[in-house]
């Protein structure tokens, strides 16, 4: 299987990519990559769940073969391959350059050699405009990466972006980010999704898209009325929202947490120191997560996240960080309740 996904972060695109994998149970083994190209070995299938998830991925494809990026090497190796393709059946082939990848390669000319040498050999037909059939090309880190499409990354994220939402709030989070931090709790459609510091609602319309019935809590009357609203707005019932602290939460045998804390700037803490406030919240997630649970949070780097969790019991399972602005990075930290 070959994973192209989208850029803007290093590490988080591929996390999220194996946190689907996990969470729908596919066995999986990881194969050599390269910058926005994550290869395994997986079941046809993963290929569809994975696109049908995922926040950070362009595309999915059935791995053809991988070459040097010399348009020699990938037009002999084209030429060895077995296509499965009919005669009169359309077919395209996209080329994607990742990271400067390819840079001496003319792209047009590569592309028009593959689509006559793909014609020739089956008489299938070049289309543009409605291919049945797509192969993908990746220039990335000196390799080039072969593959035919079996699913494209969702799109629609632009209308729940936050100025496109009823409610605004600063400390909102986008779509994207919000999305994958429910994928990187390993929640499964059907499941509760918890987020205990609820704000704007952003974690839960993402974890009710993905199908997961989302719970919110925020101490702030103001934020639940406005994740109502959000959420009346974008998502199908069921979802449960109410005032909370947080630090006391009262569920128990919870699978799944995602969560953006205030970082102490533009969201509240209602005066609690900020470590105290962490530091309370890790301890009372770790009490309500069942055996196994995962919970994935935000914080400021500054903060210790990661030790905190585990000074709370948890398995740290990864961390990643993400700058916000110059004075602010964060740290997205996964862990999980042995
Ligand atoms: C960074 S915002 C969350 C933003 C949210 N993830 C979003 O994208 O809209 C943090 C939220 O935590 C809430 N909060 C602060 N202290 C809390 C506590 N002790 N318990 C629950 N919520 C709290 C604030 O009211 C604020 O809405």
């Amino acid at each position: 299987m070959l994973f192209l996904l989208k850029g803007g972060h290093e590490t988080l695109p591929r996390a999220e990519a194996e946190a689907i994998l996990e969470a729908e149970g596919f066995k999986y083994e990881a194969r050599p990559g390269a910058p926005q190209v994550f290869r395994c070995l997986a079941p046809i299938e993963a290929a569809y769940r994975v696109a049908g998830r995922a926040y950070y991925l362009r595309a999915c494809a059935e791995e053809l073969f991988t070459a040097p990026d010399d348009p020699s090497l990938i037009l002999s190796s084209l030429s060895d391959l077995k296509l499965d393709l009919q005669a009169g059946e359309r077919f395209w082939v996209r080329i994607r350059r990742v990271r400067g990848g390819g840079r001496d390669v003319d792209i047009n000319s590569l592309r028009r050699e593959m689509l006559t040498l793909i014609e020739s050999r089956t008489g299938a037909v070049p289309d543009l405009s409605r291919p049945r059939v797509v192969y993908l090309g990746v220039f990335s880190g000196g390799s080039f990466y072969f593959g035919r499409v079996l699913a494209w990354g969702r799109g629609g994220l632009e209308e729940r972006r936050a100025k496109n939402r009823p409610f605004f709030h600063p400390s909102t989070l986008q779509p994207k980010l919000a999305g994958c931090m429910v994928n990187l709790t390993r929640v499964r459609a059907g499941e509760p999704l918890l987020d205990p510091f609820c704000g704007a609602g952003a974690i839960l319309m993402e974890a009710s898209i993905l199908g997961c019935i989302p719970i919110g809590l925020d101490v702030s009357p103001k934020m639940v009325r406005g994740s109502r609203l959000n959420l009346g707005y974008f998502c199908p019932p069921p979802y449960h929202l109410s005032m909370g602290d947080a630090r006391r939460l009262p569920f128990r045998g919870v699978g799944a947490i995602a969560t953006d804390p205030p970082y102490g700037r533009a969201a509240s803490t209602i005066g609690i120191e900020l470590r105290r406030l962490y530091e309370d919240f890790l301890h009372s997630a770790y009490d309500i997560l069942r055996p196994g649970g995962y919970l994935c949070m935000a914080g400021p780097d500054t903060l210790g996240v990661t030790y905190m969790g585990l000074e709370a019991g948890f398995i740290h399972v990864e961390s990643h960080l993400m700058r916000v602005h110059g004075s602010l990075t964060r740290e997205i930290a996964v862990f999980r309740r042995p």
